[in-house]
């Protein structure tokens, strides 16, 4: 049976500066590329799952500018269920990525994002309800994540919350998440004030190219990452957790579930560009097995 998911989160336009050095404040410098690339944490998640034959639906807004155009029309080609993505006055939101020896830097303005509310959320709550997992990341409202959380809840439907970009969470949100997928940055702010212990059991703390751990009966369990050759990781971790509840859904163990998303991730920082190398299932498989 196919997997349901549904994405309630951010859809960006990634605007894509390559340059050898990093300006100053107050300098202007010759750059080698530029690129514009949907992105966004949220249409991210939909995509790689989507590829990896999810049946994907996507909560969530784009402004009427004409990126909101491109971003739409993006997840369309993508076989996405778009009926709970509104087109709402104002600018898309927008990522300036600058890419730099192999590292980048992002500035995220919301945007359209913004508005998406609780109210928002409560709209397309039939989404949320018809769905096996529901994904989300921290680029909308932490209040409309709660109400997706809450709705989920109700419905039995499991919860996947990857705490990016990082900012406080209520203990309530927490306790309602089935599993969490930080990286360790993220884990230590997550942590922060609390009980350690009930936090590590849902987490799968995500190490790039170190891998990923996560607890079993207090034990940390780690799942090495693939290696690949690099030219991109913007969007790895997104391509990580679309597929782990593609293949959680799909009632695959955690630990399988764990090296799906590592190889999906791998594969996914091969191309430049955020959803440009989110590989297909065979991709993922065969790079599973050849381990
Ligand atoms: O996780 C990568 C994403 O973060 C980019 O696509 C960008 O839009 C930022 O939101
Ligand atoms: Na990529």
């Amino acid at each position: 049976m196919k997997a349901k998911i549904t994405v309630v989160g951010s859809i960006n336009m990634d605007l894509v500066t390559i340059s050898n050095k990093v300006p100053k404040m107050g300098e202007t410098l010759l750059g080698q590329d530029f690129l514009s690339n949907p992105g966004g944490k949220g249409a991210n998640q939909a995509v790689a799952a989507a590829r990896l034959g999810a049946d994907v639906k996507m909560v969530g807004a784009v402004g009427n500018d004409t990126f909101g155009k491109d971003l739409l029309r993006t997840l369309e080609k993508e076989k996405i269920d778009v009926s709970a993505v509104e087109e709402v006055d104002g600018a898309s939101g927008t990522a300036t990525i600058l890419v730099s020896q192999g590292d980048n830097s992002i500035i995220v303005v919301p945007g359209a994002n913004e508005q998406v509310t609780p109210d928002f959320v409560e709209r397309h709550k039939d989404a949320i309800k018809d769905s096996d997992y529901v994904l989300l990341q921290l680029e909308i409202p932490v209040e409309s994540v709660e109400k997706a959380v809450q709705i989920a809840k109700e419905n039995d439907v499991k919860v996947i919350l990857n705490p990016a970009p990082i900012q406080k969470l209520s203990d309530a949100l927490l306790a309602n998440v089935d599993y969490l997928t930080p990286n360790e940055h993220e884990l230590e702010l997550l942590v922060e004030g609390r009980d350690k212990k009930a936090i590590l059991e849902k987490v799968i703390v995500t190490k790039g190219s170190e891998g990923l751990i996560y607890y079993e009966d207090g034990q940390e369990v780690s799942v090495p990452a693939f290696s690949v050759e690099v030219k991109d990781t913007t969007g790895a971790g997104d391509t990580f957790n679309g597929a782990f509840a593609t293949a959680l859904s799909e009632g695959k163990s955690l630990k399988e579930a764990c090296l799906f998303g590592n190889a999906a991730g791998a594969l996914s920082t091969t191309k430049l560009g955020a959803q440009a190398g989110m590989p297909k299932k065979e991709a993922v498989q065969n790079l599973v097995e050849k381990e």
